[in-house]
C-alpha cells in the first residue's frame, strides 16, 4: 500500500459505525491517547459484520480500516491467529518501532473482543 492510500484510507475511513453485539471492545494506544471501538456480529463461528469508531492518527485509522475489511467473512479462529506482522503486511508501509502500536491497536482491540 502507498501512502497516498493509507492518506485516503485515514480521511475516508470504509466501515466506521456500531452494531449491537456483545463482541464489543474498546482499545486504547496508552503512548498517546488514542483509541477504537471495534463491533463484530458473529454468526456460527464467522465474522458476518464488522464496525468501528476510531480517533487515531493515521496510521491506526487506516490500519483499522484495513483491517475490518480483511475480517470480514473470516472464521473466529483464524481472526484470534493474526498477529502483528500480518497487520503490518497488510499496511504494506515501514513503520518505525513507536508507530507499531498505532497499526495493532485495531486487531488487539478486536481479538480482546472475543476474549469475553
Ligand atoms: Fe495515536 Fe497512532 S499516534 S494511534
Amino acid at each position: 500500500m502507498y501512502k497516498d492510500e493509507i492518506l485516503d484510507l485515514y480521511k475516508n475511513p470504509r466501515n466506521v459505525g456500531e452494531l449491537e453485539t456483545e463482541y464489543h471492545e474498546e482499545g486504547e494506544n496508552s503512548s498517546c491517547g488514542d483509541s477504537t471501538e471495534i463491533f463484530l456480529d458473529i454468526k456460527e463461528g464467522k465474522i458476518v459484520d464488522v464496525k468501528h469508531r476510531t480517533e487515531g492518527c493515521a496510521i491506526s485509522t487506516a490500519s483499522v480500516s484495513i483491517l475490518t475489511d480483511e475480517i470480514k467473512g473470516m472464521e473466529v479462529e483464524e481472526l484470534k491467529r493474526l498477529d502483528r506482522d500480518w497487520m503490518l503486511d497488510k499496511l504494506g508501509i515501514e513503520v518505525s518501532a513507536l508507530r507499531v502500536k498505532c497499526a495493532v491497536l485495531g486487531l488487539k482491540t478486536a481479538q480482546k473482543s472475543l476474549e469475553d
